[in-house]
């Protein structure tokens, strides 16, 4: 396909995302059966509460709504990132504890599986990757970046295709909304793109394929780690987990980077660290920020610290309950990713009908 032929939409700026996202969040309350909702985590950790505010609680809240959700695990996708893979299979199943003890209840409605286990979803990675120029997957940003933060020996060609498989997770089961953060937003826009190409170029004569999925961006603010460094993570050690213990969680914020100022005041510019603090508890409580900071006053760090250990515990009480009660029934655990995976595939099966179909495959 010559390069001025290639449809571009008119382009992503994160304002149009944005704007979409808004659109959806809207009618999505009013139609939820015109939406399936996929979204997915590499397994390569337990969540942290960066996750369970900015991401685990929309897609309970979704799924709650009567939106049919995928939960996908991105098993293969840890592969083009992390040289180690002795984890995965652990870290797939603490997944799993995590998005059941947050609330995601597996049935009729919402699925959780790994993409391995799904053949006729990773199939349709043999076409997709024909619509797409090799210039289109190196000029990726969140991709370029990755390669920059990873400690690859070697950047391998799946740090450039996963993109193309992550447009497989999302188009196998016709998914149309994506809750993610934005540096995704990318992948998005290349999910579309081979959508809107597979459908023109093999749905000359048919109805087609594949919807446009978008964004569903998270409306709240991402969360610092309590370093003051720009991201919650792991590899920081900055992050409280939701398996953290209440002590674990409480010697964390004890050593949670603040200021010298005695007055607690909410000023995210001029005081980050102190901002994400009161952030965290207003996240919890559900009070303005302000309102927080105006009652703690004079009490500084201290009271600060101790008024986001007592809330966070709080909020996070009846999980660790149930992630403890979780840990306990790995049967059950297998189970739920078993059933995930076979319904999954059910729904691979008849997309990759269609699409072999549409390509003149069939014998
Ligand atoms: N790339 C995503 C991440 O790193 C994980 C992912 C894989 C995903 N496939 C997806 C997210 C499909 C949303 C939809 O977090």
């Amino acid at each position: 396909m010559a390069e001025n032929e290639i449809e571009y939409e008119a382009k992503g700026t994160y304002e149009a995302a944005l704007e979409k996202s808004r659109q959806i969040e809207e009618d999505i309350k009013v139609n939820p059966s015109k939406y399936r909702v996929l979204t997915g985590d590499r397994p390569t950790g337990r969540l942290h509460i960066g996750h369970y505010f900015g991401s685990l609680q929309n897609r309970v809240r979704l799924s709650k709504m009567g939106v049919p959700t995928m939960v996908l695990i991105a098993d293969y996708q840890v592969l083009t990132d992390h040289d180690a893979f002795d984890q995965i299979s652990q870290n797939t199943k603490q997944l799993v504890i995590d998005y059941l003890a947050a609330g995601i209840e597996p049935g009729e409605n919402t699925i959780i599986y790994p993409h391995s286990y799904v053949p006729e979803c990773n199939q349709l990675m043999l076409p997709f990757l024909t619509l797409v120029s090799n210039s289109e997957l190196s000029r990726n940003p969140t991709v370029k970046d990755e390669i920059t933060k990873s400690d690859l020996a070697v950047v391998n060609a799946g740090m450039y295709t996963y993109p193309i498989h992550q447009a497989c997770d999302i188009l196998f089961c016709k998914g149309n909304v994506v809750p993610v953060g934005k540096d995704q937003l990318p992948h998005l826009e290349l999910t579309r793109t081979i959508a809107r190409r597979f459908n023109k170029k093999f749905c000359k004569k048919t109805p087609p394929v594949f919807p446009m999925p978008y964004a569903l961006l998270s409306k709240t603010p991402s969360i610092k780690g309590l370093d003051g460094s720009a991201k919650m993570s792991k590899s920081l050690g900055n992050a409280v987990y939701l398996s953290s213990t209440a002590d674990e969680t409480a010697a964390l914020i004890k050593k949670a980077k603040t200021d010298g100022e005695r007055v607690i005041t909410y000023d995210p510019v001029n005081r980050p660290e102190v901002a994400n603090l009161l952030m965290l508890i207003s996240l919890c409580n559900g009070q303005e920020p302000e309102a927080i900071a105006a009652s703690i006053g004079d009490g500084g760090s201290g009271k600060l610290k101790s008024v986001l250990t007592e809330a966070l515990n709080e909020e996070l009480r009846p999980l660790r309950e149930k992630r403890a009660q979780l840990e306990k029934e790995p049967d059950y655990i297998r189970q739920v990713l078993t059933e995930g995976a076979g319904r999954a595939r059910e729904i691979a099966v008849k997309t990759l009908d269609e699409v072999r179909s549409a390509m003149n495959m069939v014998i």
